[in-house]
């Protein structure tokens, strides 16, 4: 059996986490891997359905995220997880409880992710009909010592996977892609 890990994506709403999630998803299993998402959007549909956006009920969301990809991290499964997941203190701990642990935080400026609004909310937070809005009206702590950086405004969604696929192969989780042959005459 592989081992597994845990790639967790934290960053802004709209950075680009679950895009690169997708994209990380697709080509690890390309290369025989098995792999899960748990998109922070979707677990709240779900395992953390009722739960809002105080402080406390984020970390439980990080929390219950984090003790689903302990189980498939220890099973041998690559877990990407892309959560807004705004406080360091709960990141850490999930850290320490799952181990083979890889924070890539996905930057993005707030005010390109205002621009992009994909959703629509933050149209909605800045007109104050959304409270506690990650970047708006509630903080987001950014990591200290992430193992991986993407800034999702300089970078295409496949140079941001790119950088993530180096970082895994530098850091010895994902084997040394071969190098393409070349033929000496
Ligand atoms: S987390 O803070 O608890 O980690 P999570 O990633 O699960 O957040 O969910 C964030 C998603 O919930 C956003 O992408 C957005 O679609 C939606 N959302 C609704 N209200 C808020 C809010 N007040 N703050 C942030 N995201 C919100």
């Amino acid at each position: 059996m592989s081992t597994g890990f845990t790639l967790w994506l934290t960053g802004l709403s709209g950075a680009g986490k679950s895009t690169l999630a997708r994209l990380l998803e697709a080509e690890l299993k390309a290369r025989g891997l098995r792999v899960e998402v748990l998109d922070g959007d979707e677990v709240r549909q779900n395992l953390s359905q009722g739960l809002g956006f105080s402080k406390a009920d984020r970390d439980t969301q990080v929390r219950r995220i984090g003790y689903v990809a302990r189980l498939l991290t220890r099973n041998g499964v690559v877990t990407i997880v892309a959560a807004i997941s705004p406080y360091r203190k709960a990141r850490e701990e999930v850290r320490a409880q799952i181990g083979r642990f890889i924070e890539i935080y996905v930057q993005c400026p707030l005010r390109t992710c205002i621009e992009r609004d994909v959703k629509g909310l933050y149209k909605k937070a800045l007109a104050g009909e959304i409270q506690q809005f990650t970047g708006i009206s509630d903080p987001y702590e950014p990591p200290d010592r992430p193992e991986i950086v993407v800034d999702t405004s300089r970078q295409s969604p496949d140079e941001s996977l790119q950088a993530i696929l180096a970082g895994l192969e530098e850091t010895g989780y994902l084997p040394q892609q071969a190098a393409k042959a070349v033929s000496v005459s």
